[in-house]
């Protein structure tokens, strides 16, 4: 009887770790990462990347990869904010990985669309660092630039 009772405490407690995990650092192996993107950094493979997000993913990470998709909302851990520094650091071995294996409720894609199209949204998934909470000083830079000091700016 008793050694019932320790048994199933000594279970819950092994399961609790595996799902404290959910939020942890999600590292790809140094050799996946170690991978160079084999497309072209041209306009066309955003274009194709595009495409794939705005079927597959945009539905989760939202439209400019905010991580505010429709799908979002009820989500633990929340969609990847793709446009963070935290993402965008990454190497591009290690997007298409993680794209390819999937974790949680991120699908892996591995057997739904070609290693071409994965590498292309990783391209596509780079335009998304301007877009990102830092875009915002794009107009003062550009200000400085025509003469404008950025004292003069200011109301
Ligand atoms: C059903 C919702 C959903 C869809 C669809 C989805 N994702 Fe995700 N994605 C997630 C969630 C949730 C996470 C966070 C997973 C975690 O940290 O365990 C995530 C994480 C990521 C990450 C971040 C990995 C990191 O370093 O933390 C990348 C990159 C990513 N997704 C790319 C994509 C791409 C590209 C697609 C489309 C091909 C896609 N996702 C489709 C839900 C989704």
């Amino acid at each position: 009887m008793h050694l019932r009772i320790i048994t199933s405490i000594a279970l819950t407690c092994g399961f609790l770790p595996g799902m404290l995990t959910a939020a942890d650092p999600w590292v790809a192996p140094p050799a996946a990462a170690a991978v160079a993107n084999p497309t072209p950094d041209t306009s066309a493979t955003q274009d194709q990347g595009s495409a794939v997000y705005a079927k597959n993913c945009q539905i989760c990470h939202g439209g400019s990869g905010n991580g505010d998709g429709t799908g979002a909302a009820y989500m633990y851990p929340k969609p990847a904010k793709l446009s963070d520094e935290a993402i965008q650091s990454q190497a591009d071995g290690a997007l298409f990985w993680k794209i390819g294996k999937g974790r949680n409720l991120m699908p892996g894609w591995k057997a739904n669309f070609s290693a071409d199209d994965r590498w292309a949204v990783v391209r596509y998934i780079r335009t998304f660092a301007a877009k990102g909470p830092g875009a915002g000083a794009a107009p003062v830079a550009s200000a400085t630039a025509s003469g404008a000091t950025a004292a003069g700016t200011k109301p």
